[in-house]
């Protein structure tokens, strides 16, 4: 793709995500040779740069994440540009759309990124269509929408109909950043590049499966987000955990194919069955962070960070119990949980498999019957740990639990952001890591019945030390079966 001409258009170049994520990808992948010599990255903001200003601005921000002050950043820089402006006024759709006639090569491929509130993605796309920047006819025209893609299903639903009157769905990429991640890609790889796991992959041998978000940040700046569109069951579990359950979940897709990967992982999303809104407290859990210690440190509570409202009620922790109602799986637990301030920031996915059907060693004074663990780490570490019964060396016939264990990387392999892949994705006009409109609206379908319960309900989430691993009451979703969380990599973690 190296040859791919167009321009990179990035409206609220500004902000966090553009500044600590994307403009250092799109430097990254410059570095690697992944941009054609021509390719132009234009930011847009309220804030009054100038392309000096910006430049230096960019060099900066750079410099402060690490990047080395060499030629290669120089080059980087010689490729930014910017345009400021109001993304409601008409003025600035059509200083845009004389930016982008005036270099004829780019002209016809450019890609816009919005990484601007939610509420802006309407007008945003309004704004470009009505200046006629979202016309095919020269080239490429595409554009990168982050998640939320609205904040229940039926604002989804609005959202992708007003999208729908300008852009086609081959235009949209619905970005969901977790799933460039390189271990969760690896979750395709792990499963439908080895033989191994595949006839154990089911309801006959597989006990239930764990996927954990730990975070130790708390809302870090974002409140004002988080508190109102946010909470951990819209920002974390209707898109990132539950792409990493589908991706776990589906059958094998009959080719990569943007189409082919998320026919089946719709499949899956589309046979969730609803949570028990009956038994909601042992099938979904709430939970807020209130003041504590992370990492040694004194934190303040949820309800005492600025920008929060008084007596808010949206969760920094939620747990979920869902059951995919197929063939392969059904009556298969998946926990999911995601939490803010929690003890450690990992990312897991455990899956305990079934006893044997026999024990043979019953009575062997020590025996403990373990069973069969696959531990994947995301993240920090990107490891895959197999937990199995050996013997203890010794006279007696006494066993005990040992770890195959592999980290997917060695040392010094560089490992790509997830940023980095999925912008070069949208280059080479890949899909596959990007949602489909019927993804999204699957997603909300599962979630939004238990945010409407947890919105009539007067009484706050449940109450964690900021620190610890989460309410207690999250253990209440394991019922009185024998499992529980896997918080680790390590052995025995939880269990
Ligand atoms: C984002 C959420 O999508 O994902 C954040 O909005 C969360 O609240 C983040 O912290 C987690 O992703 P990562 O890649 O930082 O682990």
């Amino acid at each position: 793709c190296a040859g791919i001409s167009h321009a990179y258009v990035i409206f609220g170049a500004t902000g966090n995500l553009a500044v600590h994520k994307l403009l250092p990808a799109l430097y990254q992948l410059h570095g690697m040779g992944h941009l054609a010599d021509d390719v132009e990255i234009l930011g847009c903001g309220r804030t009054p740069f100038t392309q000096d200003s910006w430049r230096a601005e960019v060099r900066q921000q750079l410099l402060k994440q690490g990047v080395v002050d060499d030629a290669v950043l120089e080059s980087f820089i010689q490729r930014l540009d910017y345009l400021a402006g109001s993304l409601t006024e008409a003025t600035f759709y059509q200083a845009l759309g004389a930016w982008i006639q005036r270099d004829s090569e780019c002209a016809n491929n450019v890609i816009f990124y919005l990484s601007v509130s939610p509420d802006l993605y309407v007008t945003v796309t309004e704004g470009l269509a009505t200046a006629q920047l979202l016309d095919e006819a020269q080239g490429f025209r595409r554009m990168v929408i982050e998640k939320p893609f609205g904040h229940d299903l039926e604002s989804a639903r609005t959202l992708q109909h007003s999208l729908s009157e300008h852009l086609k769905e081959e235009q949209i990429y619905r970005i969901d950043h977790y799933v460039g991640k390189e271990a969760v890609q690896n979750l395709l790889v792990l499963r439908f590049a080895n033989l191994i796991l595949e006839p154990l992959w089911n309801r006959y041998h597989i006990d239930h499966i764990q996927i954990t978000h730990a975070e130790t940040v708390g809302v870090d700046g974002r409140a004002s987000y988080y508190d109102k569109s946010g909470g951990a069951v819209r920002d974390m579990i209707q898109s990132h955990l539950l792409q990493v359950m589908a991706l776990l979940a589906m059958e094998p897709p009959v080719s990569l194919e943007a189409e082919a990967l998320r026919n089946e992982k719709v499949k899956v999303l589309q046979s969730i069955r609803p949570v028990n809104l009956e038994q909601l407290a042992t099938h979904a859990i709430r939970g807020q962070y209130a003041a504590g210690e992370v990492k040694g440190e004194a934190v303040p509570g949820y309800l005492q960070e600025t920008g929060v409202a008084a007596g808010s009620h949206t969760e920094s922790y939620a747990a979920m119990k869902l059951y995919i109602d197929n063939w392969r799986w059904k009556d298969v637990p998946f926990y999911l949980r995601t939490g803010k301030r929690l003890k450690e920031r990992r990312s897991l996915v455990a899956v305990r498999f079934k006893q044997p059907p026999m024990q043979l060693f019953k009575g062997s004074g020590v025996y403990q019957p373990y069973p069969n663990w696959l531990l994947i780490g995301i993240q920090p570490e990107d490891a895959v740990r197999m937990e199995i019964s050996a013997k203890v060396p010794g006279l007696e016939m006494h066993t005990r639990q040992i770890v195959m264990d592999a980290s997917v990387s060695t040392p010094g392999e560089r490992k790509a952001e997830a940023y980095e892949e999925l912008l070069l994705d949208v280059i080479k006009g890949d899909r596959s890591l990007f949602l489909r409109y019927d993804e999204v609206k699957a997603a909300w379908t599962v979630v939004d019945p238990v945010m409407q319960r947890w919105a009539d309900d007067e009484q706050l989430p449940l109450q964690y030390p900021a620190g610890g691993w989460g309410p207690k009451a999250a253990e209440k979703i394991f019922g009185d079966s024998d499992r529980a969380w896997r918080h680790t990599l390590s052995c025995n973690g939880g269990e």
